[in-house]
């Protein structure tokens, strides 16, 4: 048994690694951190784990756990691993965007890996250190993989996604809020989102040309899950696109080819990325889909801690969809 460490576990990407963890044959919790609760029953944050665990969240911090999560926002990952010096030893996942760019990939001689197994699973089975990717990167980066690696990303890229109101985290804000969001549906950082750095630096490393990304994000009136679509000229048939698809996700444990069209149910509370695709006379739509805090955030953390540790790469993820 490996012992894990959770830093931010009130929170939502934390909370689904305490349930993911509690489940997980070879690894145990050694500590939940808060900044707000230490001394308070997990529970309190989690109900939904009543009868399940009686961890309490702590203020103390193992620098010698075998693994720690960090589940904070933005800035705070940096800020707490120059206040928090863990063992050589100690395996870090970090879920925020602190790591992910090659620019700010190395971090106080630590070298952060870009942890999605489907683009670089050897490279993660030998990393100490994981930028975990962002959920909407996650799902455009499955969906438009396979066409950079054949070299077929030529023109504009128009991608449309839509999230859930967990991709915001646990503080309320004025488009979480229920009566905004309730009943509602909107656009947010046109072709600006944050995440189109580390989308474009893994399609760039399979095809240094591979064309502008154009990415419209959407909230969407639901709390989990991502649908997104992208689509590009493609001169070949929907059979040869499939071909192509399924070469590249031969070995992915977690990364499937959907014969018919998808919708986001089918994904929810699994740390699944479905993929269909479509053709209409030149273009080539591509429509992928998955649950924002699995395989976009804490599923996909203990996906790469399995690689890292040579466990099974499907170990405490083999979960149940929603659907209904
Ligand atoms: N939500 C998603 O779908 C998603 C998907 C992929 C990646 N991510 C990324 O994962 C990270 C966590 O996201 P989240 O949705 O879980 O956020 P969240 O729900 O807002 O939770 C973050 C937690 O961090 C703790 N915290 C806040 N400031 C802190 C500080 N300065 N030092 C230590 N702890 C602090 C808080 O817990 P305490 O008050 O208990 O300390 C808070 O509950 C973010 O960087 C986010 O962008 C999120």
């Amino acid at each position: 048994m490996i012992k894990a460490g959770i830093i931010g576990g009130s929170g939502y990407t934390g909370g689904e690694l305490i349930r993911i963890l509690l489940n997980h044959p070879n690894a145990e919790i050694d500590f939940v951190y808060s900044t707000t609760r230490a001394g308070i029953p997990v529970t309190n944050a989690h109900p939904d784990l009543l009868g399940v665990t009686d961890i309490h969240f702590t203020g103390e911090v193992n620098l010698a756990v075998d693994v720690v999560f960090l589940c904070l926002g933005h800035g705070n990952s940096t800020k707490f691993l120059h206040e928090n010096h863990f063992s050589s030893a100690t395996r870090i996942i970090d879920l925020s965007n602190d790591f992910r760019l090659n620019k700010d990939a190395v971090f106080d001689g630590k070298e952060f890996v870009y942890g999605l197994p489907e683009l670089q699973r050897n490279k993660i089975t030998s990393a100490r250190y994981i930028a975990n990717p962002g959920c909407f990167a996650t799902a455009i980066e499955l969906a438009l993989l396979p066409l950079a690696k054949a070299h077929l990303l030529h023109s504009q890229v128009h991608v449309n996604a839509v999230t859930g109101s967990t991709g915001a985290g646990v503080s309320p804000s004025a488009t979480t809020h229920f009566s905004w969001r309730n009943g509602n549906v909107s656009w947010y950082k046109p072709f600006t989102h944050q995440h189109l750095g580390e989308i474009n630096e893994s399609l760039k490393s399979l095809q240094g040309n591979s064309g502008e990304i154009l990415f419209l994000p959407m909230r969407g009136n639901f709390t989990r899950g991502i649908l997104a679509t992208a689509y590009t000229p493609f001169s070949g048939t929907v059979d040869e696109a499939l071909h192509l698809y399924q070469d590249f996700y031969s070995d992915a444990e977690f990364t499937q080819m959907a014969k018919e069209p998808i919708n986001l149910k089918q994904v929810v509370n699994t740390n699944q990325c479905h993929i269909h695709l479509h053709k209409h006379n030149d273009v080539l739509l591509v429509t992928s889909a998955i649950d924002n805090l699995l395989k976009g955030a804490s599923g996909q953390a203990v996906q790469n801690m399995n690689l890292m540790f040579g466990f099974k790469e499907k170990e405490g993820l083999q979960l149940k969809a929603g659907v209904y």
